[in-house]
């Protein structure tokens, strides 16, 4: 069977108007915007209003990155949404994006990978497009977290964002290409990173409500070391498999969840710092955003450039773990 190149044909991003600054969480918990900018690298973060859900960001970077593709709604072909956020259990927030962009002939369906989450789309919704199933697929990674965050938990509540990026994946012109992915999920962490309540396990109650199961749980010590690990070894197998070498990487982009994560992994992989795009001082940890709205943003500023080699390399819960090399 012949494949089908897949290029990324535009991007778009949107992020809530509200910005919560590292010296305004001084106020709610035992914090200091010294703390959390030397061991993070996180200064703000947007913050979704009330009446905001993740399909309401998830809708308006997807509207974007149309516009930028020149697509118009009825004309697309597949919707993914990356979340963990989603708007309920059901119906997916694909589907209530695919109604907000009147795209009726589109099939939506949401993928959870936590962080990963827009990698694994990135990939699932391009391989429909290289079996030929379908001529064009809008993948977008967003997230509403502080829908999920403990407030009262100065582990957590400092490091989470809301957001959304997209992408427009279509067959290539000849000029952009998805090169390579790496995929990977060890279920046996899964409790690394979790929400206990709320699912089938642990039904929401007045108990799991005020045992404050309904919000994100982490053990980040440990997490970080995995975090390197996993993304430098998944990276690794991306160039390899594209046939590259780190010095072909134009621009890295990595999940934003720490800035001396991203460091760490980029000294690892050999990249120098000037070819890694970094937001997280703006955004903090958007999980399935993060890496959605870097993208958007590193074309809009240019440094992203056509027929540029982008490397991505992702890690969330689940564990999950992915990369991917893209020609621009
Ligand atoms: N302000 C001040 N002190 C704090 C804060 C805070 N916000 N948070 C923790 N501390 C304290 C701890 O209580 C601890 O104090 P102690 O030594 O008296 O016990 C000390 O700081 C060090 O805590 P550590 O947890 O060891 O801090 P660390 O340097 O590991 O940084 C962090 C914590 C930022 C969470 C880091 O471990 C990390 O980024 N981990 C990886 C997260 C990740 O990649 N997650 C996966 C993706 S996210 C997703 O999928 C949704």
């Amino acid at each position: 069977m012949a494949v089908t190149d897949v290029m990324v044909k535009s991007t778009g991003a949107y992020v809530p108007e509200k910005i919560l600054t590292n010296k305004d969480l001084e106020k709610i918990v035992d914090t200091s915007d010294e703390w959390i900018r030397t061991r993070t690298g996180i200064s703000t973060r947007r913050i979704a209003a009330d009446t905001e859900a993740t399909s309401d960001l998830a809708y308006r970077a997807g509207e974007l990155a149309l516009k930028n593709g020149g697509i118009g709604p009825g004309e697309l072909d597949l919707i993914i949404v990356a979340t963990i956020t989603p708007d309920m259990f059901f119906p997916s927030t694909a589907c209530i994006v695919q109604h907000r962009l009147k795209a009726k002939n589109a099939v939506a369906m949401d993928i959870n990978a936590a962080c990963s989450g827009y990698i694994y789309s990135l990939v699932v919704g391009s391989t429909f497009l290289q079996t030929g199933t379908y001529r064009n697929a809008l993948v977008i990674g967003a997230e509403k977290l502080t829908s999920i965050t403990d407030w009262n938990d100065r582990n957590t509540c400092v490091l989470f964002g809301d957001g959304a990026g997209a992408a427009l994946l279509v067959p290539s012109d000849g000029r952009g290409k998805l090169l390579a992915f790496d995929l990977g999920s060890d279920g046996s962490y899964g409790d690394m990173l979790y929400i206990p309540g709320g699912g089938s396990r642990n039904p929401a109650t007045e108990r799991t409500v005020s045992e404050r199961l309904h919000y994100i749980k982490m053990n980040g010590n440990p997490l970080f070391k995995i975090a390197v690990n996993k993304m430098r070894k998944t990276f690794e197998r991306s160039l390899k498999s594209a046939g590259l070498k780190p010095e072909d990487i134009s621009v890295l982009i990595t999940h934003q969840a720490n800035m001396r994560i991203i460091d760490s992994l980029r000294s690892f992989l050999k990249v120098p710092k000037e070819k890694v795009f970094v937001n997280i001082e703006k955004y903090g940890n958007t999980s399935a955003a993060s890496i959605a709205i870097a993208f958007h943003e590193a074309c809009e500023k240019g440094v992203i450039k056509r027929g540029d080699i982008v490397g991505l390399a992702a890690f969330g819960g689940g564990l999950t773990w992915g990369s991917a090399i893209i020609q621009y």
